[in-house]
Formats: C-alpha cells, sequence, structure tokens
C-alpha cells in the first residue's frame, strides 16, 4: 500500500483526468473509467463502450486507454507530479488495467513533455485533404522518437510498401462494410440521442462520398457538414503513411502502443502536422496479415497513421464532444 493521497494530490489527480479525456478513442466511444481510491488512481475498460462488431479483438479499446493514460501522464508532469504507473492485461473480471500512483517531479517537466502538454486542446483527427507539401523523414524520425519511450516503433510506408497498404486499406473498408453488426454499430456512434457527449458528430465527418486522396482510401462514415479546403484544390494530398508496431500482441503491450500512439500524435499535432488515425485495415483479419508483412513479422502493427500539412488558411476543426468529469471519475475513500 502507497500512502493515502494528500488533498492536493486529489486535485492534481483530477484535473489530470479532466485533461486526459481529449484523448482520442476508435468513433469517439470513451470506452475508460477512472476510479480515485485512498492512494491511486484507476483505469478500467468501460465494458458499455466498446465496438464488438468493429474492434472484436479489444486492440482498440486497448489503444483508446493508452492513449488516455498517456494524456493523464503528460497533464500530470504539467502540473509538476510525476506518474508511477503500473499496467496490467484487461480482465472482464474487474481488475484495473493500470493503477497510477503520483509523486512531485523532482526534476520538473522536458521540453517535449510540455510541448505535448500543449498540444492536447489542439489535437483533432482531421479527415480533410491535406496540401501538396511532403512530410521529410526528420519528421517521422521525431514522431517515431516519440513513440519509442512506450514500445512504439513507426514504420514509414513509401514506395511499394506504401502500395501494398493502400490495396490493403481499399479491401478493408469493401470487406468491414459487408461485416454483419458493422453498419448498425458505425450509425449508432454517428448519430448519437440528445445530449450524448461522446460519437463522430457530423461537423467532423466530410460532406459527400467517401474520400480517397491519391492512393488511399479512408474508412467511410455517413456524410457529414465538413467541407473540403478550398485552397489548393488541384493539389495531390501530399500525406505520409506510417505504420505504428507494437512489442507484440499481449494486451500490456497494446495498452503501451496506445501511449506512443498519444506520444506520436500530440508531438505531430506540436510540430503542425495533421493526423488521421486508421485501425479499420487493422480490423479485417487478411488485410492485417497484409500489414504485418509489409512491416516485418517480428512487431505487430497496432495502426496506421496518415500524416500531413493542412492547406494554409483551411477552417479550423471542431472540437468533437466529450463525456463530463462526473460521468467518468468515480471516488471513492
Ligand atoms: C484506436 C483508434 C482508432 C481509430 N480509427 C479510426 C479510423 O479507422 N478512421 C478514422 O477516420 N478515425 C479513426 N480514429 C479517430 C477517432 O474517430 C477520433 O479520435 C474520435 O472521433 C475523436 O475525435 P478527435 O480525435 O478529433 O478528438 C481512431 C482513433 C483511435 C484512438
Amino acid at each position: 500500500m502507497s500512502a493515502p493521497l494528500v488533498g492536493r494530490e486529489r486535485e492534481a489527480l483530477r484535473a489530470a483526468v479532466a485533461r486526459a479525456v481529449r484523448a482520442p478513442s476508435e468513433h469517439n466511444a470513451q470506452p475508460w473509467r477512472w476510479v480515485l481510491g485512498a492512494d491511486h488512481l484507476d483505469l478500467h475498460v468501460d465494458d458499455s463502450r466498446r465496438l464488438p462488431f468493429t474492434d472484436d479483438r479489444g486492440h482498440g479499446v486497448l489503444l483508446g486507454c493508452g492513449c488516455a493514460l498517456h494524456h493523464l501522464r503528460v497533464a500530470l508532469a504539467d502540473l509538476g507530479w510525476r506518474a508511477d504507473i503500473r499496467h496490467q492485461p484487461d480482465d472482464p473480471g474487474g481488475r484495473p488495467l493500470a493503477r497510477v500512483c503520483i509523486r512531485p517531479a523532482a526534476d520538473g517537466i522536458d521540453a517535449r513533455t510540455r510541448r505535448h502538454a500543449a498540444a492536447i486542446d489542439r489535437r483533432r483527427t482531421d479527415r480533410r485533404r491535406f496540401s501538396a507539401r511532403s512530410v521529410s523523414t526528420d519528421v517521422v524520425s521525431a514522431l517515431d522518437d516519440a513513440a519509442r519511450p512506450f514500445g512504439g516503433v513507426l514504420h514509414l510506408a513509401f514506395g511499394s510498401d506504401r502500395a501494398h497498404v493502400a490495396d490493403a486499406m481499399r479491401e478493408a473498408a469493401e470487406r468491414q462494410r459487408e461485416q454483419v453488426g458493422y453498419a448498425a454499430e458505425l450509425q449508432r456512434w454517428t448519430h448519437r440521442y440528445a445530449g450524448a457527449h461522446d460519437g463522430i458528430p457530423a461537423g467532423s465527418r466530410l460532406e459527400g462520398p467517401p474520400p480517397s486522396y491519391h492512393d488511399l482510401v479512408l474508412r467511410w462514415f455517413p456524410s457529414g457538414t465538413l467541407h473540403q479546403p478550398r485552397d489548393g484544390a488541384d493539389h495531390r494530398d501530399g500525406s505520409a503513411l506510417a505504420i505504428l508496431t507494437a512489442v507484440d500482441e499481449h494486451p500490456v503491450s497494446v495498452l503501451r502502443a496506445g501511449e506512443a500512439l498519444s506520444a506520436v500524435l500530440l508531438e505531430a499535432t506540436a510540430q503542425g502536422l495533421g493526423t488521421t488515425p486508421i485501425t479499420q485495415v487493422l480490423e479485417v483479419p487478411e488485410t492485417r496479415d497484409h500489414l504485418r508483412q509489409v512491416v516485418g513479422a517480428h512487431r505487430p502493427p497496432v495502426v496506421a497513421l496518415r500524416l500531413g500539412w493542412p492547406e494554409p488558411f483551411c477552417e479550423p476543426l471542431p472540437a468533437t464532444p466529450r463525456r463530463p468529469l462526473d460521468r467518468v471519475l468515480t471516488e471513492v475513500e
């Protein structure tokens, strides 16, 4: 047992959970539940927020929870605290995914974590066409550096690798559309009831037919109200495609890969890049195998990332909704 949390520690943990809710999650289902106990904070999966027809292996849930855990870590650092985190496998018996204890950060906050903290509120999933400007390998290697402390490695897919991934993305989009239950689940998370604070709202979904950029076909969502940028309409989308890989497929490794994903997305946002995380191609067994061949058999791919420079002067994206703190955090003494 650690020492009971004192008032300012409880305050810091509450404030950090309030910032961690901004983490991305598949279909914005927000599959997390936090419990603040006498001497620690626990992160659980909220089982009512799983996507059984889209994410049958539960990897999307673990990645979303990992993103929330990394956001929490960064928010605590920004408040002057260091998080000691014990990761545990996803367990239907109710054991938490992670247990967080805190202590004052003796060395203060490093420059990268400060940049990531500032990026939390600015990060968005951007599904629009990006500008023709290419993403340099230096930028991709800064994103890879951000992923490595959490066991993540980024594989930049270009040339024939990119063509294979693009083919697999197209095939996954077609196969998943035919899958029993998939369309109903997508409908449920894109057409929420009044007062819901989750799901993907129309303002974050593109108007018109499913977007296809150069060789890339993205996950299709019901048509929304988001416009493509007006400028540069003749330009080719210059986005890079990268695959984040994990140490292995153990649930703790996938949870940590979620932390790596958050670190990559926040670093990309800090650098001014737009990002689209894409798991569709990893949710269909056949196309997942194609990606395994692209990245090499020893590290499983967990998420694909589209990275690009937004067109100058394009409309800022609206923030997607989040459930309020009292719906995601329970306090027990
Ligand atoms: C694990 C994971 C998988 C995702 N998969 C996709 C995807 O396949 N296609 C897509 O357009 N967005 C995908 N997203 C983005 C989510 O839809 C997005 O994070 C969510 O709607 C919240 O919006 P925000 O990222 O703008 O805050 C994914 C996000 C996560 C964390």
